[in-house]
């Protein structure tokens, strides 16, 4: 029996923040052991709405991968490539194209709330229309059966299910329909207690250490109702105390009573919970110092990762052109 098949792509936004490693990552690499794992960086579609700068486009890309391996994923275990390097994900994304309906994409809730919210950039693209349709490809051509994402991809995961029907009607059975893993959104505030986020510039990244680390955590905010050291205060509101009992299970229970009944002050729960997070974070960052110290192993990686896509790419492309019957020749 071979085993079940997990993708998941991630967009190359550069450096991953803690956030998303525990609201992701963490999972794709507990899923590698048990699963013939693909984890791509969708590059292709940061182009969707980051077209017009592509500056830091390869800079990112390494980031991410770096990240991805400081993470714990081992390229022995899962397969881990760009999209870009497979120009089959552009075909299928093509043909796809030709079978999906406009008002599919139109009415998904993804497409319509970004226009609005990216009001200021120029998204009404032909290629960000078809969103999805390049996310179908990506997931159908190594017909995945799971798919872990968080709750804001459910409608392209959908949408992947619908197109899988649609194919397989048209011309044969070439596709399974895959499923999404919910990855439980672990809540982990930014340090201004919004959501954790570049946009807000309020991350904490994965490489983060020393200095910028501890300047990071003494600058979150705390309950503001604490003014002075023996106020009462309510850990309930307070970011660090959302960071604690992450990284700090073992003094959770002393630091919320001490909180409430004003008996520690907020400087030295931070400090505390910055070598908390430093202990925490070692074995990320000792991995992170080994891939910085070694220049080829980026690609390294990538080129293993191709190499396993390729095999499963060249045999979906068959059977897709096969059953189009547009195999010519
Ligand atoms: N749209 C996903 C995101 O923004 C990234 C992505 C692209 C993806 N292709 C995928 C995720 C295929 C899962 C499967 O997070
Ligand atoms: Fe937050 Fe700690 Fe200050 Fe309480 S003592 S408000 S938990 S930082």
């Amino acid at each position: 029996m071979s085993r079940k098949v997990v993708l998941s792509g991630a967009r190359p936004t550069g450096s991953l923040h803690i956030g998303n490693y525990l609201g992701a990552v963490q999972n794709w690499v507990k899923l590698q052991e048990e699963y013939d794992c693909y984890f791509f960086i969708a590059d292709w579609h940061a182009l969707t709405t980051g077209y017009e700068d592509t500056s830091s486009y390869k800079e990112n890309i390494s980031e991410v991968v770096k990240d991805l391996y400081a993470s714990g994923l081992d390229p022995e275990k899962c397969s881990i490539f760009l999209q870009s390097a497979l120009k089959e994900h552009a075909e299928l994304h093509l043909l796809f194209s030709m079978i999906t309906p406009l008002s599919w994409l139109e009415r998904c809730p993804t497409y319509k709330d970004q226009l609005v919210q990216m009001d200021e950039k120029n998204i009404r693209t032909y290629g960000f229309l078809g969103y999805p349709c390049l996310q179908a490809a990506d997931i159908l051509m190594y017909r995945a059966d799971f798919v872990p994402v968080g709750e804001d991809q459910l409608p392209h995961i959908e949408m992947t299910r619908e197109i899988a029907r649609r194919f397989n009607f048209l011309y044969e059975n070439v596709f399974p329909e895959p499923q999404p893993l919910l990855t439980k959104a672990k809540l982990l505030p930014g340090l201004d207690g919004r959501k954790m986020s570049k946009s807000y510039n309020n991350t904490i990244a994965l490489k983060d250490r020393g200095e910028v680390l501890r300047q990071k955590v003494m600058s979150m905010i705390t309950d503001p109702a604490r003014i002075k050291k023996d106020d009462p205060g309510h850990p309930d509101i307070c970011p660090v105390f959302g960071y604690h009992k992450m990284f700090n299970e073992e003094e959770v229970e002393s630091i919320e009573s001490d909180c409430k009944a004003g008996k520690i002050g907020c400087v030295a729960c931070k400090k505390n919970l910055y070598n908390k997070l430093s202990v925490a974070m070692e074995p990320i960052h000792k991995r992170r110092d080994e891939i910085d110290s070694n220049p080829d192993m980026v690609r390294e990686i990538l080129e293993k990762g191709t190499a396993n896509a390729r095999k499963i790419v060249e045999k979906t492309m068959g059977d897709v052109r096969r059953a189009m019957k547009i195999d010519w020749e």
